[in-house]
C-alpha cells in the first residue's frame, strides 16, 4: 500500500490506509484530530465537515484516493498560535453553540463561505449552512455569530 500525502493545517503527512477509506477516520484515528466530528457517517449531518482546498466538503464521505497532494484545514488548523479564529470568537460572544457537537462543522462550513463571500447576506449564510445540522436549534445565534465574523473581519 503505498503512503497518500495530504497536508492537513499546514503539516504534510503521508498516510498508509486502503484508498477508500474515508478522510474522517484518517482525520479521526490516525492524526488524532478529534475535533472533527463523526454524526451521520453518510454525508447527511455535517458535523464532519472540513475544508479541502478551500471548500467545504463531507470528510466522511470523501475517500482518501480523491484528496492526494490537497490542502485540508480542520476545526484545529484555524486558531493560531492559542488565538481563537475570529468565527470561534464570534461563536463563543453569541453563544451560538448548546451541545456543541455540530460547531466544529458549522464554524468550518462559515470559514469556507466567508472565503468566498467576505460579506454574506442572512440568505447566503442559509445557503452555506443548511447541510449542517443543530439539533438543539441554535440556528439563530449561529448565523448571527457568522455576520458578527464576517463584520469583524471587515473592519
Ligand atoms: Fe459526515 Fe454526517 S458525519 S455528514
Amino acid at each position: 500500500m503505498d503512503p497518500t500525502q495530504l497536508t492537513v493545517n499546514g503539516t504534510v503527512y503521508s498516510v498508509r490506509a486502503a484508498t477508500d477509506t474515508p478522510l474522517l477516520y484518517i482525520l479521526r484515528n490516525d492524526l488524532k484530530l478529534k475535533g472533527v466530528k463523526f454524526g451521520c457517517g453518510v454525508g447527511m449531518c455535517g458535523a464532519c465537515t472540513v475544508m479541502i482546498d478551500g471548500l467545504a466538503a463531507r470528510s466522511c464521505d470523501v475517500p482518501l484516493w480523491s484528496i492526494a497532494g490537497k490542502t485540508i484545514i480542520t476545526i484545529e488548523g484555524l486558531a493560531k498560535a492559542g488565538v481563537p479564529h475570529v468565527l470561534q470568537q464570534a461563536f463563543i460572544d453569541e453563544q451560538a453553540a448548546q451541545c456543541g457537537y455540530c460547531t466544529s462543522g458549522m464554524i468550518v462550513a462559515a470559514a469556507a463561505l466567508l472565503q468566498l463571500h467576505p460579506r454574506p447576506d442572512v440568505r447566503q449564510i442559509h445557503i452555506a449552512l443548511e447541510q449542517n445540522l443543530c439539533r438543539c436549534g441554535s440556528h439563530v445565534r449561529i448565523v448571527r455569530a457568522v455576520q458578527r465574523a464576517a463584520d469583524a473581519l471587515l473592519s
